[in-house]
């Protein structure tokens, strides 16, 4: 089981730990799953404050891995049930991050593989792109459709995406409760820290 502890939390980007280590983002609109991922992560349901109600994660919360890399936990994007200012204020923090930290090794867009593809995601895809920050894509929850719907959707988002990419990014396909894509996931982030470190 991967350790994992917490480290600190930031109200504003200047204010994130002084780390030299690779560092993982968790992107995503609110609600997507991203702290949930990081808990399953974890094998530790209680790391990150998680809930039903979006806006839950307000701060830049960082974690570090026992194999020595960063995980900056970020509030979520783009949710219209979240309160304009609330949102204001968490897309300045996001891409101020974003825009600070140099020592992000990759930015993880989580993408709720019920939805088609929300312009939210499509935007920052977009920007990530843009800056030339380099990203990979986990669809969360999975386990909410069947196997035959889940494809469906994945294609559809796919395509969606191919619209603006000659390339997907790396992708993977993630459920917190059954607990699918963990593992894959975690290797694929120890390999890039450890080509990086
Ligand atoms: P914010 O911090 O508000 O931006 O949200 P978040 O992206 O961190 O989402 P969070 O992990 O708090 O999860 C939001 C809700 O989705 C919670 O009720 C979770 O239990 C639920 N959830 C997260 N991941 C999964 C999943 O893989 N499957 C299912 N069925 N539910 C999930
Ligand atoms: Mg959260």
């Amino acid at each position: 089981m991967p350790l994992m502890e917490f480290i600190c939390s930031s109200a504003k980007p200047s204010q994130c730990p002084e780390t030299q280590e690779p560092e993982f983002a968790f992107l995503g609109r609110s609600n997507v799953g991203k702290s949930s991922l990081l808990n399953m992560l974890a094998g530790n349901k209680k790391l990150a404050k998680t809930s039903g109600t979006p806006g839950k994660t307000q701060l830049i919360n960082h974690f570090k891995a026992a194999e020595g890399f960063y995980i900056a936990d970020l509030p979520g994007y783009g949710y219209a049930k979240v309160s304009k200012v609330q949102r204001a204020d968490f897309k300045k923090l996001i891409y101020g991050y974003l825009e600070e930290r140099s020592n992000l090794s990759c930015a993880m867009v989580l993408i709720d593989s019920r939805l088609p593809l929300q312009n939210a995601d499509r935007d920052m895809l977009a920007w990530l792109g843009k800056r030339g920050i380099p990203c990979a894509i986990v669809y969360t929850k999975a386990d909410k459709n069947t196997k035959a719907a889940l494809d469906k959707q994945l294609a559809q988002i796919r395509n969606s995406l191919l619209q603006d990419w000659t390339q997907l990014p790396p992708e993977f396909v993630s459920s917190s409760v059954d607990r699918r894509g963990g593992e894959e996931l975690w290797a694929w982030m120890i390999q890039v820290s450890k080509s990086l470190a």
